[in-house]
């Protein structure tokens, strides 16, 4: 009996320490994406051809076209774009805001975001797994935190432009946009899941479907 709960302490210290990105075991893991060897992240480039290129990105420097159907832009600067983030569990994003613009309720599966505004006013939420709303407007200067894995989102309801800087634990959070995943899989998500899971019809689906289609 003793056994097993210092067993359960043990499970609980280990994994409870492993929830973010795995820590690095070297100074630095600059990723290698063309590597032939598959892991968890990326494999490190030769430390040879490694320069300080592999630790910039001016991506974000400027504000993204938010010309689209959510009236919203995410640029991210993960390990994809910075390949020395490779290994060191953190990346940022920016995000533009139209008037009106919406970041539409969606997860990342490995990180907890924490979001400064640079200009104009949000409307922010998360939701909990209990379906409790904490949400909150915020403005340039100020800060706002959606916790790992909750669904969220952050609404424009200003009238001029807005923009924010997110950072995550993680060099990739990965995103579940809820609306994207649930109607514009590939392949589909089967009508009669839908309708069930949303207690509509089929017409209410398929019309959802062709507005969230991926634009050719
Ligand atoms: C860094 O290395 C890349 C090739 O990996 C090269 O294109 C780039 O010019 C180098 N930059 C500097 C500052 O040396
Ligand atoms: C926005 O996008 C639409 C369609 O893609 C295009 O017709 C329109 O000119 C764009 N507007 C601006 C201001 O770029």
């Amino acid at each position: 009996m003793t056994s097993t709960i210092a067993l359960f302490v043990l499970l609980a210290i280990i994994t409870g320490t492993s929830a973010a990105d795995p820590d690095l075991l070297q100074d630095i893991c600059v990723a290698d994406p063309t590597s032939a060897v598959k892991i968890n992240g990326f494999a490190c480039k030769d430390i040879a051809t490694v320069n300080a290129t592999d630790f910039f990105f001016d991506g974000l420097a400027k504000a993204g076209s938010t010309n689209n159907s959510m009236g919203s832009l995410v640029t991210a600067a993960n390990v994809q774009k910075i390949p020395g983030l490779n290994t060191l569990g953190v990346s940022l994003s920016r995000i533009d805001y139209a008037p009106g613009g919406l970041n539409p309720p969606h997860t990342h599966p490995r990180a907890t975001e924490i979001v400064f505004v640079l200009e104009g006013e949000l409307d922010v939420g998360f939701i909990t797994t209990t379906n409790t709303l904490f949400s909150k407007s915020i403005k340039k200067g100020e800060i706002f935190v959606f916790p790992r894995g909750l669904v969220h989102f952050q609404k424009n309801n200003g009238n001029v432009a807005a923009a924010v800087i997110a950072a995550f634990n993680s060099q990739l959070p990965g995103t579940q946009s809820i609306a994207a995943t649930l109607f514009a899989a590939t392949p589909p998500v089967p009508d009669n899941v839908l309708t069930k899971a949303f207690q509509v019809g089929t017409k209410e689906v398929e019309k959802i479907k062709t507005r969230l289609a991926p634009k050719k």
